[in-house]
This record gives structure tokens, sequence and C-alpha cells, in this order.
């Protein structure tokens, strides 16, 4: 077994190798002038089951090419099976064609991946469940839901807690994690305006009073997040919390985050956090141990 990485989140390759007792395998990644990608498999990988961890993060587009490539290099290298191992499947937010002459973008990458030599996916905590259903190769689809609701059961009183969805399309999602800490949930009505706003509408549930804790896929732009803790405050809540699995973090959702009436937000780190971005009241969990029971 060979595991290897791209530059989307080193860190998380690392740990995974640490939880199987084994160093990571080295590649090279470098650019030529034209800004063409030069990726090289710097170890002998004939007939090894190999696994290459690759997060889509900023930049996106980039460091999918840096996967699709690392694939192909290990196909012609004689790899015997190749999983690519995507943390976090970005695209997976375009997975319907809800506006005319658009792509699906996540079956599309999907179909790439496949035609690169990957034999299989490792994901985690998809957009939709749907989209397990663009890859013509077998998924591993892992959640990370237990080991959030598992901190927030270890360090708060559930006593008042609501789980809160932001949106219908989040309430699959928000109440798994409800049903793992036993405490009763709300779903908020949301329209997306563009890519950084929303309006919401109506709570649906039983808020006032209570430590709501709003769970989510991911953080993006934070507008989201931003516009459920303002609807929340207007229904008399005691307190929020927030539990996601995926902390994009991009744009100014720091900057907006650290000044909005939030007291801890739980993600994991599917997506490398960088020091500037760190705030004291996001909380990071390790997938690690999962991924590399997984592999
Ligand atoms: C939306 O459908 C998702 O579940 C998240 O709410 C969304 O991706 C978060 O994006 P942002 O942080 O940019 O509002």
């Amino acid at each position: 077994l060979r595991v290897f990485s791209g530059n989307a989140n080193q860190q998380l390759a690392l740990e995974i190798c640490q939880h199987l007792g084994q160093p990571l395998s080295p590649l090279e990644i470098s650019r030529f002038s034209n800004d063409n990608l030069f990726v090289q498999i710097q170890e002998n990988v004939r007939e090894r089951d190999v696994f290459i961890v690759q997060p889509f993060t900023e930049p996106v587009s980039d460091h999918i090419m840096e996967l699709m490539i690392a694939i192909d290099a290990l196909r012609s290298a004689s790899a015997r099976r190749i999983t690519a191992v995507i943390p976090y499947y970005s695209y997976a937010r375009s997975d319907k064609k809800d506006a005319p002459r658009i792509s699906i973008t996540g079956r599309l990458i999907a179909d790439l991946l496949q035609t690169s030599g990957a034999n299989r996916v490792l994901t985690m905590d998809l957009h939709s469940d749907q989209v397990h259903g663009f890859f013509g190769i077998p998924v591993d689809h892992l959640t990370a839901i237990p080991l959030i609701s598992d901190h927030f059961s270890r360090h708060y009183d559930l006593g008042d807690m609501v789980a809160v969805a932001t949106d219908a399309g989040g309430a699959k999602r928000a109440g798994r994690f409800s049903e793992r800490l036993n405490i009763p949930m709300a779903i908020i009505d949301k329209r997306r305006v563009s890519d950084t706003e929303v309006k919401q509408g109506h709570v649906v549930g039983d808020v006032k009073g209570r430590d709501a804790v709003i769970f989510e896929d991911e953080i993006s732009t934070g507008g989201t997040l931003i516009s459920t803790v303002n609807t929340l405050a207007k229904a008399g809540v005691r307190s929020i919390h927030a539990g996601a699995i995926h902390p994009v973090l991009c744009g100014a959702a720091v900057k907006n985050l650290s000044a909005a009436d939030i007291e801890t937000i739980v993600v994991t780190n599917t997506v490398a956090v960088p020091e500037d971005k760190r705030l004291a009241k996001i909380h990071q969990i390790s997938v690690a141990p999962l991924l590399a029971e997984a592999i």
C-alpha cells in the first residue's frame, strides 16, 4: 500500500500516514514556464495498491489537474489499484441543471477522474447523497457527522439544545446530527440570491430560549451561517454554536464570522485552515483516523 498527496492538504495526508504507520510516498509537482503542470511519482508503484489524497480546495482547478495528472502517472507506472481520496469534493454543489445551458460539473469531474485512471474514490460528506451516483467507479462515502456530534455531547450541555438546518436541502444532514444527540431540530426557509447572498424566512420548529447548533456540510463564504445567526437571534435563541464538515472559509468568511454572534464553530480538517484564518472560536477535529481506517 502506498499513500501520496497533492498540494491541497499535505498535513492531512501526513496524519493519515501516521495512523497507518507508514511514510508518505514522494511525489514531485512543479510548473513549467508556460504554466503547465508536471507531476512525477518518485518511487516504484508497480502492482501496488495506491491512494492519493487531494481535497478540492483553492486553487480548485489546479488541485483537480494535479490529481488527474498524478492518477494518470500512477496508471502509466503500473499501479494495481488507484484510489482518489477526496475528503472535500467541492463540485458536488453543481449537482443539477437548475438554470438553462449550464454544466452539471459534479458529474463532469467524476467522469474525468475515471478517464484519468482512478479505480475507486474515497470521499466525505458530499453536498448531496445523489452525487455518489455520478461515478461509474466504486465510491466510499464516509461521514464525519459522528465526530462532530460526539464533540458536542462531550463538551456541551444538551439539555436545551436544538439542531438547526439552514435550509430544506440540509434537513437530512442536520436530522442525522440531531438523532445522534437525541435533541430536537428546526429548519429555516432559505433562498439563495447569489453566490454570496441568501435570504431566510420562517423558522420551522421550537428555538426560543434554546441553545442552537447550526449544522451544515460546509462554510464557504459564511453567508448562510451569518444569515442563520441573524434569523435565530430574531427568533429569541439563548446561544448559537455551529457544526460543519468542510471549513472552506473563502472570501470574507473569517472576518464576518469573527464579528458574528456565534460562540463556537466545530469543523473538521478535510480542508486545511491556514494560520491567518484560525479564529479562537473555530475548533478543528481531524478526520485522519476515519480515512486511515477506510484505507
Ligand atoms: C448550501 O446548500 C450548503 O449546504 C451550504 O449552506 C453552503 O454551501 C454554504 O455556503 P456559504 O457559506 O457560501 O453560504
